[in-house]
């Protein structure tokens, strides 16, 4: 049996989503944004945030892994399945679960601009700093999390325990 252990509570979670959303709606007051949400793990963060966005949003998703491999910067990217709204001058959120490596989002984030994104910003609502390999400009970072590895709203293990409402550490 695995061993599961709630880090951040689900009220939390939400209160700092609805704050994000909020923030999102005053950077970008007047505009039109294109939401860019990284699959698998980032369904039930998007879900949740484009509802406190007070905008005009168009919404697009994305799935990918990059993997690590020194000698190149921005080529190592698997996409798996692709964006199906053009970029070309759109001002781009893109949303993820959670800044590890920083690998992944770097790579999207290129990834992007070199479809013609006018701006490209970087969301993610749990982000873990001692892991990272690879510097990344979070503009909206939800929650710093310790070196462990989590599971709930949106994360798996396994492709198991998307479903839970909190954050929780999982001990294998
Ligand atoms: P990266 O290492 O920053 O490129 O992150 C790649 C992906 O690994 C993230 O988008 C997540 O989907 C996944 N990931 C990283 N850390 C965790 C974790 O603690 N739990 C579940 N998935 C994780
Ligand atoms: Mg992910």
């Amino acid at each position: 049996m695995d061993n599961v252990e709630e880090i951040i509570s689900e009220k939390d979670i939400l209160k700092k989503v609805e704050e994000i959303g909020k923030t999102i709606t005053k950077d970008f007051e007047g505009e039109k944004i294109l939401i860019v949400s990284v699959l698998k793990g980032s369904f039930i963060f998007t879900a949740d945030l484009v509802r406190h966005i007070s905008l005009p949003v168009e919404v697009a998703f994305i799935a990918a892994s990059s993997y690590e491999d020194s000698s190149v910067s921005s080529g190592n990217l698997k996409i798996r399945y692709d964006i199906d709204i053009p970029c070309k001058d759109k001002k781009i959120i893109l949303v993820e679960d959670i800044v590890d490596t920083g690998l992944t989002i770097n790579r999207i984030k290129d990834y992007l601009y070199n479809l013609g994104a006018e701006c490209v910003k970087i969301c993610t609502i749990f982000n873990k700093p001692d892991r990272r390999i690879m510097e990344v400009d979070i503009d909206y970072n939800g929650f710093i999390i310790p070196n462990e590895f989590v599971v709930g709203y949106g994360l798996d293990y396994k492709n198991q325990y998307r479903n839970l409402r909190n954050l929780c550490k999982i001990t294998i």
